[in-house]
């Protein structure tokens, strides 16, 4: 494997492939383990990440890079192997989630600003020599217009810290995954989304540049443009391709090796779909693919439900997932 942060992103965006997501904060995996009745202890969490780990076609086949979560990267697979080494193995890259969440912007009610920016020169270090060689920071842009959410110095504050985030992975030998994730879980419509996520990425671009990062060595991790859940539409794949890829256009720079969406919230087929459709619509300047936490998890999870008997099955429902995704990449994915 290449230290060089131009290969590596390469890899990370190479051809008929994308991330997993696994990097789920306690919290949030607590919720996920709620939802199908199963404790969320520490042998339970690697237990249920090492047989998506070990779904070992799909992750060689269809898997460039997993996100891990600080707990996982320092786990060992149940016969003591180090989880990162089950990864390495099927040739996939180890990555981290390095932020600490996103937390309320004081004085900005509905607003949040992602924090983790203090100490992380040293925690990049550690995690470079645990193995990761990209990582991840997600700001959260809210929209509710009614409340003047996003307010400009929220879109600001997190791009700095994205720039900031970024710089200081490059400077360890790691790819910044940088995401700006514009949340679809209020009312508003397509064309609102169309928007904030432009003025989100417009300000992303002007950090990175302003902060030296080297843009050939950063993966953007952005929303879709799609209608919000609470607006009662659903965006077609078709509208949803058209207005998502005229964004990029405008704002992402050609330099960029590629853009790995998140799933946000879509149902796995329409994430599925979604991405489809952006990769039928003809060639770009970057590679279009995923990094989908639910899209791919909600049905391993499912099918799993913490059952050792349910080990196989959940494999089989992850590597389907992967492989509709995989083919998506390509525009080749059909309902
Ligand atoms: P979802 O695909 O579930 O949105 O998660 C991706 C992710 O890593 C969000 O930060």
């Amino acid at each position: 494997m290449s230290e060089r942060l131009e290969e590596i992103a390469a890899a990370m965006v190479a051809e008929g492939k994308g991330i997993l997501a696994a990097d789920e904060s306690s919290g949030t995996i607590k919720k996920r383990f709620d939802a199908i009745n199963v404790e969320s202890t520490a042998e339970n969490r690697r237990d249920y990440r090492e047989l998506l780990f070990r779904s070992t076609e799909a992750m060689s086949n269809c898997i460039s890079g997993v996100i891990l979560y600080d707990e996982t990267i320092r786990q060992n697979a149940a016969d003591g192997t180090p989880l990162v080494e089950v990864i390495k193995a099927t040739g996939a890259i180890p990555g981290i989630k390095v932020d600490a969440g996103a937390k309320p912007l004081a004085l900005y009610p509905g607003d949040t600003i992602t924090e983790g920016l203090d100490g992380l020169r040293d925690r990049l270090a550690e995690y470079h020599r645990l193995g990761a060689r990209f990582a991840k920071w997600r700001a959260v842009i809210d929209i509710d217009i009614a409340a003047r959410v996003p307010s400009a110095v929220a879109i600001a504050s997190n791009c700095h810290a994205l720039a900031r985030y970024a710089a200081l992975c490059q400077e360890a030998g790691i790819v910044p995954i940088v995401e700006p994730e514009v949340l679809m879980d209020g009312g508003h419509d397509i064309d609102t989304c169309y928007e904030v996520t432009k003025a989100a990425l417009t300000k992303l671009y002007a950090e990175l540049f302003g902060a030296r990062v080297l843009l050939e060595g950063t993966i953007l991790k952005p929303n879709m443009v799609i209608a919000g859940k609470k607006s009662g539409r659903q965006s077609s794949p078709e509208e949803v391709a058209e207005k998502t890829l005229k964004l990029f256009r405008e704002t992402v720079p050609v330099a960029v090796p590629g853009i790995a969406f998140l799933s946000g919230g879509q149902s796995d087929e329409e994430a599925t779909a979604n991405l489809n459709a952006m990769n039928a619509a003809g060639q770009q300047p970057w590679r279009l693919t995923f990094s989908y936490g639910r899209a791919l998890q909600a049905a391993p999870q499912k099918a799993w439900a913490g059952m050792a008997e349910n080990v196989a099955a959940a494999q089989a429902a992850f590597s389907h997932r992967a492989r509709m995704n995989s083919l998506a990449t390509l525009g080749q994915w059909r309902p």
